[in-house]
C-alpha cells in the first residue's frame, strides 16, 4: 500500500501567458461557486484588486462561463480595499463593478459598445450576482463622513458577522479566495512585517504603505482569514514577479517576512505564467 505523504502546499498550474492564466483561474473560479452552492447553498467568494483580476473577471462575464454559475446564490466580498471612494480609479471594487458587473453596460452607459451588451439582440453583459450580495468595503462612505479606515473595517467586519461565511474557529471562513501577490510578497494589504498579524479584529485598517504603490491607506481582512479559506486561487503573473515568487515557494518560511506564504497551503492554488514561474526552483 502506498500511503501519500501529508504535505501542506498548495497545487502550481503553469501557463504560457497571462490570458492562459486568466482563463485557468476563470474555470476554477467556476468549478468553485458552483460546488460551495451545491454543498452549502452560498458561495462567499472574497476577490481582489490590483492588475490581476479584470482579464478574469471578463472571462467570467461572457458566456460560457457566465451561464455555468448559480450568480444569485454567490456572495461577492472583497479581500482588501484602498482607502478611496468607490468610483475612483484605484479602487478594488470598481474593477469588479466595471469587468464582472458591467455596470456601466447594464446601465446603458458604456457608450462604446465594447461591453458586448446589446438589447436588441438580447444578450447582456456581465454576472448576474444581486446588488444586496455584492459587499464592497465602505470606504467611500467612510470618506464621506470624514472617518478613516479604522472605520470602515469595523463596518466591514461588521457586515460579515451579519451576513458573511459561518466562522470557523474566529474567522469567516469563505469558500473562495482569489488573491494577486505583491512585488514584496505581500497578499492583501497585508504588507512585509505588517501589524495585521498581532490583531484580533476580523478586518483591519492599515496604514498607506511607503515601499509599494498606490501610496494609499488600505482596508484588509486579518491575514488569519487565510487560514480557513475553503479553496484559495492565487493568479500572478510576468517577470516582475519572478524573484519574489521564489522566495515565497522556496524553502524557508517565514510569513511575517513574506505574507503570501499565507496561501501557501493545501487547498490552494497558484496560477503563474512562464515569466512568473521563470526562477522558481533555481
Ligand atoms: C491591492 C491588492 C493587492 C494585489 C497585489 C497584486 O489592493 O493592491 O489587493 O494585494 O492583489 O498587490 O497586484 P497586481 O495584481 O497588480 O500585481
Amino acid at each position: 500500500m502506498t500511503v501519500s505523504p501529508i504535505t501542506n502546499e498548495p497545487e502550481i498550474a503553469i501557463r504560457p501567458d497571462p490570458e492562459a492564466c486568466a482563463r485557468t483561474a476563470a474555470d476554477m473560479i467556476v468549478s468553485a461557486l458552483i460546488d460551495a452552492v451545491a454543498e452549502r447553498e452560498r458561495a462567499h467568494w472574497a476577490t481582489t484588486g490590483g492588475s490581476t483580476p479584470a482579464a478574469i473577471y471578463r472571462n467570467l462575464a461572457m458566456p460560457p462561463l457566465r451561464d455555468r454559475v448559480p450568480w444569485e446564490f454567490v456572495e461577492l466580498w472583497l479581500g482588501d480595499e484602498r482607502f478611496v471612494p468607490a468610483d475612483h480609479p484605484l479602487s478594488n471594487a470598481k474593477i469588479a463593478e466595471a469587468d464582472l458587473l458591467q455596470i456601466g453596460a447594464l446601465s446603458g452607459q458604456s457608450g462604446t459598445g465594447s461591453s458586448g451588451a446589446d438589447v436588441v439582440g438580447r444578450r447582456t453583459a456581465g454576472a448576474p450576482i444581486p446588488a444586496e450580495n455584492v459587499h464592497p468595503i465602505p470606504t467611500g462612505q467612510a470618506i464621506a463622513e470624514g472617518v478613516g479606515p479604522i472605520w470602515a473595517a469595523q463596518r466591514y467586519a461588521e457586515t460579515l458577522r451579519e451576513l458573511g461565511p459561518p466562522v470557523e474557529g474566529r474567522w469567516p471562513a469563505f469558500d473562495l479566495m482569489l488573491l494577486g501577490i505583491g512585488p514584496d510578497g505581500h497578499v492583501l494589504s497585508v504588507f512585509p512585517g505588517s501589524e495585521t498579524f498581532d490583531k484580533d479584529d476580523t478586518v483591519v485598517g492599515v496604514p498607506a504603505p511607503t515601499h509599494v504603490e498606490p501610496h494609499v491607506a488600505r482596508v484588509t481582512l486579518n491575514p488569519r482569514v487565510l487560514d480557513v479559506a475553503r479553496r484559495i486561487i492565487v493568479v500572478a503573473h510576468g517577470e516582475g514577479k519572478a524573484a519574489i515568487l521564489a522566495e515565497v515557494l522556496g524553502p524557508e518560511r517565514d510569513e511575517r517576512r513574506w505574507p503570501a506564504q499565507l496561501a501557501r497551503r493545501a487547498g490552494a492554488t497558484w496560477i503563474l505564467d512562464e515569466a512568473a514561474a521563470s526562477a522558481l526552483g533555481q
